[in-house]
């Protein structure tokens, strides 16, 4: 027995075994892109093969991330007393995914969030997008960024990084433009995850891009008591199907007012809607001088653990979990429920392309789209 197999049999002896056990396995032995270790995660229906990349710092706090929709599947951070614990919802193997997940820890594009009817106006034209969400699109369609397989490239950089790109082609879902879309994952020893996007269309587009991953601080049971911070002075109230009246409302006496550290479940029922809780996009302050702002900070009482989003994004979207309704069981065997976990989503505001009074989500051929948020893993 040669010490090293050569690199093909290697391939082909990883390969043969996940042929046997089948998909949601994780046979291929741990190897490195760059300074990330890579390992099979399972296969896709199409029968592709899905890789997870793990980023660890110095302290050891880890984040996976997977090709199949660039999505986060764990993130390994530590409480108070340094026992560490994961922190997001999700499934233990790949296999579920396609067919449950309800975006848990995707990328979500090309439009995240809903557009009403799944329809906008470019000039003159109309598009007309699928309708996955009653009449409206939500989150790029049914095929959006979060069921699409990306590439993954290594990236130079001092801490571990990775890169995931796609061509989404010219009226992908609807959508009009060959889009080319990259979003890169980067961790650094202040324990400061950082999603950065970009993109560039040969055609007139629109783009909302953003990450959809489900905390739990406490790495299980509800998030009612959760203390949660908005850097928002105003929300996007929205109707009965969940898209924005176009109203910028102050939160000043409302149960959307989270300017202060404030126990999630406290206001939760005044909040209303169908299911009860919240849904909604916080409307940023942003400094004098430059359009990048701490947006959200979550504090986990009993773990200690926080959690701080920083972005350049013009709003957040708030989401309780409330379509959680028992009927997924995910990691380790727990039954996600309402309130399981807070979603908090930097993006542009729902259905912008109708709102003319919202912040524009247009994108022209020769222009780049670029923005970044940072997710900062803390404790008390
Ligand atoms: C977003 C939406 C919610 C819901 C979830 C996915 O956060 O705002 O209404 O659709 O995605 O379940």
């Amino acid at each position: 027995m040669p010490k090293s197999l050569p690199l093909l049999s290697a391939v082909t002896v990883a390969l043969l075994f996940l042929a046997l056990t089948g998909p949601g396995i994780q046979a291929e032995p741990a190897s490195s892109a760059g300074t990330v270790p890579v390992k099979l995660f399972g296969k896709t229906p199409q029968g592709q093969l899905v890789r997870l990349y793990t980023l660890t710092n110095k302290n050891g706090l880890s984040v996976s991330i997977m090709d199949y929709g660039a999505t986060i599947v764990k993130i390994m951070a530590p409480d108070r007393n340094g026992k560490f614990a994961d922190i997001v919802l999700g499934f233990d193997k790949f296999s579920p995914y396609p067919k449950l997940s309800p975006y848990f820890g995707a990328t979500v594009g090309r439009y995240a969030n809903r557009i009403a009817q799944g329809q906008f106006y470019l000039g003159k034209n109309l598009y007309q997008l699928p309708r996955n969400d009653g009449q409206n699109s939500l989150h790029g369609g049914k095929v959006g960024f979060d069921k699409r397989m990306w590439k993954a490239e290594p990236v130079e950089s001092d801490t571990p990084a990775i890169r995931f790109s796609r061509l989404s082609p010219d009226g992908e879902e609807g959508y009009p433009g060959n889009l080319f879309v990259s979003v890169t994952f980067s961790l650094n020893d202040d324990n400061e995850l950082r999603i950065s996007y970009e993109a560039t269309t040969d055609k007139q587009t629109i783009i909302n891009l953003s990450n959809h991953s489900y905390f739990n601080l406490a790495g299980g049971g509800t998030i009612l008591n959760e203390e949660l911070t908005l850097n928002a002075d105003a929300y996007t109230p929205v109707d009965a199907k969940l898209i924005p009246t176009g109203e910028i409302r102050n939160v000043a006496g409302t149960p959307w007012d989270f300017r202060e550290p404030t126990q999630v479940g406290l206001h939760l029922k005044e909040a209303g809607g169908k299911p009860i809780g919240y849904d909604h996009n916080f409307v940023l302050n942003k400094g004098w001088f430059s359009n990048w702002s701490e947006a959200a900070e979550v504090y986990d009482p009993k773990s200690g653990r926080t959690l701080t989003i920083s972005t350049d994004q013009p709003g957040i979207q708030f989401y309780s979990g409330n379509f959680l309704d028992g009927t997924i069981t995910g990691k380790g065997g727990e039954v996600y429920r309402q309130y399981s976990a807070i979603v908090l989503e930097t993006q542009h505001f729902p259905d912008s392309p109708n709102h003319s009074n919202f912040p524009s989500t247009l994108l022209m051929p020769g222009d780049t789209y670029k923005t970044s948020s940072t997710y900062t893993f803390g404790v008390k």
